[in-house]
């Protein structure tokens, strides 16, 4: 069994780098934000909306521990929302099932460049510098992964050539 697990703040790219290195590894690619919208049969924007950050968080554990649970003799490619990482209890289940995070960096002002540009809704991107503060507060967090890959100024195709070098997959 092996599963990578694309770890990162808003913008950073792990939805699209985790497709394009699925493709290039031939293994299945779950965002667990679909599980999570999925399971709640609500979108991620509506869920904050209605029930607020704390609600959020609680599905996307739950979502978590369901996908981790699934995992068995598969081989996948995972990317989790910008702040499933942070949270203490997911960081236990991932250490517990033993997969390999990979933080995907870039500086801020190329994330916040990547979400303006984006259709994407974002409940927890408000103001520019809202999400600088953010960015500061949890970059210690992603700092944990095993691997940091830095993606500025490439594109997803090279991102991801650079993981899967760097998991030794390459
Ligand atoms: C969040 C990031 C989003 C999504 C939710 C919360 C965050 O995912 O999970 O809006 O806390 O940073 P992306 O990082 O894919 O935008």
């Amino acid at each position: 069994m092996r599963t990578v697990i694309l770890v990162g703040f808003m913008g950073a790219g792990k939805t699209s780098v985790g497709r394009a290195l699925s493709q290039r590894l031939g293994w299945p690619f779950e965002d667990l934000d679909d599980r999570i919208q999925r399971r709640e049969g609500k979108s991620i924007e509506q869920i904050f909306r209605e029930s607020g950050e704390a609600e959020f968080r609680r599905a996307e554990t739950e979502a978590l521990r369901e996908l981790l649970g699934e995992l068995g003799s598969s081989f996948r490619v995972v990317a989790l929302g910008g702040g499933a990482f942070v949270q203490p209890a997911n960081v236990a289940l991932l250490e517990e099932a033993e997969v390999d995070s990979v933080f995907l960096d870039a500086p801020v002002d190329e994330l916040l460049r990547r979400c303006e540009a984006e259709a994407k809704e974002r409940p927890l991107r408000q103001s520019p510098e809202q999400f600088c503060e953010l960015y500061e507060k949890r970059r210690r967090s992603y700092m944990k992964a095993a691997i940091r890959i830095e993606t500025s100024g490439k594109d997803v195709d090279t991102v991801a050539a650079e993981v899967a070098c760097s998991l030794g997959l390459g």
